[in-house]
């Protein structure tokens, strides 16, 4: 046992602990807080050159869909990050191969909508899209937290609610032309800010406390998507226009865009949903129950983003 305690429970000090995912959103934030912590990391990505990782971690190619990667990947590792990769929990998966390599403990990185009861046929046309997206979310997800299940005693699983990182699809028109155009000003969700899930998960990581466990850890209260606009505003001390499509007009903005059919039907029907309340998934203490603290605002998120939603600066370099 080593010293130090993390959510005021002892840290077990494990081996090596491995990020998968380790560039995205919550994985970033992961290795950071390990590393952090003092804790060996290995990183995988498929792009080591351009992963640009916090020093200290040991950044390895690796590739879901490539198994030959894995051993290398896999050497001496104790613990596993798992990030939701959709092969990873197939028989011949990544999973697997992780426990026969004597991987011991996996933090899944999951969703909210794997903790949603069962019924819903994804298929089933008759249902509505948002149903039918919930529902596959839900299998896809659940499915990768029972094949670990069956594969290793020591296993958390960490469901994030919607996260704020959503908003990074705006950033380009924020950048560009100070804008963001959605259907529902007042349709909103208690987004989660990556730092909070990888708060949770680095607790599963490195202490006893939460083993046989599933967090779904949101933010602290639903935020309209009017009101992330004028957070991320006040961040980057500039003005964002908020313009209000109707429903209709989404659809054709979005398609223009380049998006499926399915995802416009959804996603329009998700933001509808919470528009006189909290709708499709709505906040938890989790996070202030596993940590003792509470859970970080979507104000505070835009304040951590602020450099992702300002213009490229411009240098006396690019004027000559
Ligand atoms: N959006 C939401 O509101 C929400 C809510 C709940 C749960 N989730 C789940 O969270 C996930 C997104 O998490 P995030 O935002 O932290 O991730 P992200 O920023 O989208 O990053 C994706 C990660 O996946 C890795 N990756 C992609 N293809 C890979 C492959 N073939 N082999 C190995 N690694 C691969 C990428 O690594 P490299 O490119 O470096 O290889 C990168 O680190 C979603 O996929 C979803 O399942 C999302």
């Amino acid at each position: 046992m080593g010293g130090g305690s993390c959510g005021g429970f002892p840290l077990t000090t494990p081996g090596l602990v491995l990020v998968t995912g380790a560039t995205g959103n919550i994985g970033r934030c992961v290795v950071d807080r390990l590393i952090g912590a003092g804790q060996r990391v290995r990183a995988m990505t498929r792009n080591p050159r351009t992963a640009h990782l916090t020093a200290g971690a040991e950044v390895v190619y690796g590739d879901f869909e490539r198994p030959q990667t894995w051993p290398d990947v896999l050497d001496g590792v104790e613990r596993v990050y798992q990030f939701p990769f959709p092969c990873v929990g197939t028989d011949s998966g990544f999973v697997g191969a992780a426990a026969r390599a004597g991987v011991r403990r996996f933090v899944v990185h999951s969703a909210a909508a794997a903790g949603f009861a069962p019924g819903d046929d994804p298929g089933d046309q008759t249902l509505s899209a948002l149903r039918r997206h919930l529902a596959e979310e839900r299998n896809a997800h659940r499915e990768l937290e029972l094949m670990v299940e069956a594969t290793v005693v020591e296993w958390t699983h960490v469901r994030p609610g919607l996260l704020a990182a959503n908003a990074l699809g705006w950033a380009e028109r924020i950048r560009t032309e100070r804008v963001v155009r959605e259907p529902y000003g007042t349709a909103g969700y208690p987004w989660v800010h990556e730092a909070d899930v990888a708060e949770v998960a680095v607790a599963a990581l490195l202490t006893d406390a939460h083993v046989g466990a599933a967090h779904t850890i949101t933010g602290p209260a639903k935020v309209s998507q009017a009101e992330q606009v004028r957070a991320i505003a006040e961040a980057i001390g500039e003005e964002i226009r908020f313009e209000e499509l109707s429903p209709q007009q989404a659809r054709e903005h979005w398609l223009r865009d380049g998006c499926p059919q399915e995802y416009l039907d959804w996603r329009i029907e998700l933001l509808a949903a919470s528009l006189d309340g909290t709708g499709a998934l709505p906040p938890t203490n989790t996070f202030q129950h596993v940590t003792g603290h509470p859970a970080r605002t979507f104000t505070q998120w835009a304040k951590d983003h602020a450099g992702d939603f300002r213009p490229p600066t411009t240098t006396m370099a690019d004027t000559v």
